[in-house]
């Protein structure tokens, strides 16, 4: 059997499964977003839905931003909501994602459709094949779900809200139905990002990012339960997976028992202390302030290092942001973070 040579494999991949790398692999959250000249000029201000249905522009966006950057892995551009058109639910940009028949009952959990995500979302899986082709071996391509409480909290409240009131209601009011639709999207969500390695991910990153407006014990039996679900199907596949739940810090244990090969972190809690909790076997993504991206390349730099400083030893560690670039962060501040992580992040210093 051939066995190729490490430096062609994925950097991040190798990281994601502990296999030795040279050096802390970096790859950034929203990195093709609205903050890159490159993006709006393919945008140019049209619809953000009719965006992610054409495969050309998504690997387009893709690649541009992985190039322009010189990342570990491009992350296929798209949206933790496009599975709601899918669903025929009328989904819409402004520029949020707005759902025009949101999910509040039984009823609307038992009329939801069966999908099969490579006929309705077989756009996302085309510009996946379209970015693999172009991409160099060497670099991942990460496919991505949002996790499914917080694809269900888009779903129940028909538009971002900052503190999800109708997702608790039904949390609180019909549990079972919560549970019913949690179950649906697990499935959808288990299928979706399957169908996405097929096409070519090599690693897939479950987006959480509602998990920490619930409390302590809802976060558990409703989040942490059904992200679980999709977390062991994935690795029983064996697809490394990272888990990225915002606002957990407080049950930071319970989140690295589900299993993902790495546990992306947001800011409020630091590499080193995520490390005594969790032990140096577990694998760690983070997790740099996006507001540092707006001040200037030598504070960037800075910060940069005593983070890298904070994971030296960690058997899996990935460099990346606590949460996605903003759209006002300035592209040499960006760069100023991956020529960083390159410089200072080489093994030994991370090892
Ligand atoms: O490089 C990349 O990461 C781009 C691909 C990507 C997008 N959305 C494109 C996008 C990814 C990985 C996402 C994930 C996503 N989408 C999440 C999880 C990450 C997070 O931020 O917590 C969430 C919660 C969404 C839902 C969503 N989509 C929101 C809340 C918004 C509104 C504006 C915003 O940027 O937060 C969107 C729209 C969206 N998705 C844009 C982009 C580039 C902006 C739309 C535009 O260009 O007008």
């Amino acid at each position: 059997m051939v066995t190729p040579r490490d430096d062609l494999r994925p950097l991040l991949r190798r990281a994601c499964l502990g296999e030795p790398v040279e050096r802390v692999p970096v790859w950034l959250m929203r990195q093709a977003g609205r903050y890159l000249p490159a993006y709006q000029q393919l945008r140019r201000g049209g619809d953000f839905l009719a965006f992610c249905k054409d495969p050309e522009l998504c690997a387009r966006a893709t690649l541009d931003a992985a190039r322009l950057l010189d990342v570990d892995a491009a992350i296929i551009f798209s949206d933790i909501t496009v599975p709601a058109d899918a669903l025929g639910l009328g989904l819409r940009f402004a520029p949020g994602p707005i759902v025009a028949r949101p999910i509040r009952t039984r009823d609307d959990v038992e009329r939801l459709p069966a999908v099969e995500p490579r006929q309705a979302m077989g756009y996302v899986m085309e510009a996946i094949r379209l970015t693999r082709a172009e991409l160099p071996a060497e670099k991942s391509l990460i496919g991505f779900v949002g996790a499914p409480l917080t694809l269900a909290g888009y779903l129940i409240e028909g538009a971002p809200s900052p503190h999800w009131p109708e997702l608790k209601r039904l949390l609180y009011t019909a549990p079972e139905v919560a549970t019913a639709l949690l179950d649906r999207l697990t499935e959808l969500l288990t299928a979706h990002a399957l169908a996405q390695v097929e096409a070519g991910c090599d690693v897939v990153q479950l987006f959480d990012s509602s998990a920490g407006e619930l409390p302590a014990a809802e976060l558990e039996r409703f989040a942490f339960a059904s992200a679980g679900r999709v977390i062991a199907r994935l690795r029983a596949a064996r697809v490394p997976v990272i888990y990225f739940a915002r606002g957990i810090g407080g049950q930071l244990e319970q989140a690295a028992a589900l299993g993902a090969d790495v546990l992306g972190l947001d800011w409020s809690v630091s590499v080193a202390a995520a490390r005594r909790r969790l032990g140096a076997e577990v694998g760690l993504m983070g997790n740099l302030d996006p507001a540092v991206l707006l001040t200037t390349p030598a504070v960037v730099e800075a910060r940069t290092r005593e983070i890298l400083a904070q994971a030296r030893g960690l058997e899996r560690f990935v460099f990346n942001l606590g949460h996605g670039v903003m759209p006002p962060t300035p592209v040499e501040n960006v760069m100023a973070l991956v020529e960083t992580v390159k410089r200072h992040g080489q093994a030994g210093a991370a090892r």
